[in-house]
């Protein structure tokens, strides 16, 4: 399938590695100008340089943390500097930690606030008026935390639903020019997975990595956990000319784990 979008700009948020790296990979695939973004230089750089070898548009890199609002303004900016607008923003950023309620800090709150939803706010201003100018989309890399609360993840599953809030408000107020519209990964094969793994290892909840994936997969219908280039073709489907009367919908890419009828 031709997704129609050879040429076109986007800029992808927390794309250094994990779902916003294959983001990245599956747009810059199909000829899309592609900005990576990281807070690490090194990681930034090895990501930059991994890409280039099978993109067929052109990849830059650029640091920022998109938590922080002069970073944010920087990225926006330098990324229309460098390809003279944007037309499609994938935003994605590090997970929060893994805690229970009573064990999360009042700042580790503000943190998440900033992080997860504040960034998506302030991305989104930003950009409007380039993305605005050729009919361009939003996707918000988010979590299938806010369709099923995920145990030990109260930060998640109460930040992100304010990410679907705003998705859904843009999709009417920012329409018709732009699209909007949200992916719900579940357990996808990254550092963060990884990371979670190891910090039930050390609660001392499971006794090694192997057990953690097994038990992530045991109630997943497809039986496995799923691969990031798995959310990524979503992620370039949704930015295409093929979703082109798709905008305010948020899609589950979690093969069947969420129960919700919804
Ligand atoms: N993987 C899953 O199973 C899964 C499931 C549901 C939801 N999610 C959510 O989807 C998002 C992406 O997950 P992932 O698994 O790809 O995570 P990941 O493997 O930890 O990758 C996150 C990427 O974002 C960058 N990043 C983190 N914080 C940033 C910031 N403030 N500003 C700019 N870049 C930042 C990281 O690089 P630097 O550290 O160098 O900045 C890295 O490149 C997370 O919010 C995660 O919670 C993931």
């Amino acid at each position: 399938m031709d997704l129609d979008i050879k040429g076109n700009t986007a800029l992808i948020t927390g794309s250094s590695g994990g779902l916003g790296y294959a983001s990245a990979k599956a747009l810059a695939e199909e000829g899309v100008n592609v900005v990576l973004n990281g807070r690490n230089t090194e990681k930034l750089k090895r990501a930059v340089s991994d890409l280039k070898k099978t993109a067929t548009g052109k990849v830059i890199g650029i640091k920022a943390d998109v938590s922080i609002e002069k970073d944010v303004v920087h990225l926006v900016n330098r990324t229309v500097e460098e390809f003279g607008t944007i037309d499609h923003l994938v935003t994605c950023v590090g997970g929060p930690p893994s805690k229970k309620f009573m064990e999360t800090l009042g700042e580790e709150w503000h943190k998440a606030f900033e992080s997860l939803l504040m960034s998506v706010v302030r991305l989104t201003q930003e950009a409007e008026e380039h993305l605005k100018e050729n009919g361009g989309t939003i996707v918000n890399i988010t979590s299938i935390s806010v369709k099923e609360s995920i145990d030990d993840l109260v930060l998640s599953n109460s930040v992100r639903m304010g990410v679907l809030g705003l998705m859904k408000t843009l999709s009417r107020e920012l329409a018709p020019e732009i699209r909007v519209n949200a992916v719900l990964p579940g357990y996808t094969e990254t550092e963060r997975v990884e990371g979670l793994i190891n910090q039930s290892i050390e609660r001392g909840d499971i006794s090694d990595y192997q057990e953690g994936v097994n038990k992530l997969s045991k109630d997943i219908p497809l039986e496995r956990i799923g691969k990031p280039e798995e959310l990524g073709e979503v992620v370039a489907f949704l930015c295409s000319k093929r979703s082109s009367y798709v905008t305010g919908v948020a899609i589950p890419v979690d093969g069947g784990w969420s129960r919700s009828n919804l």
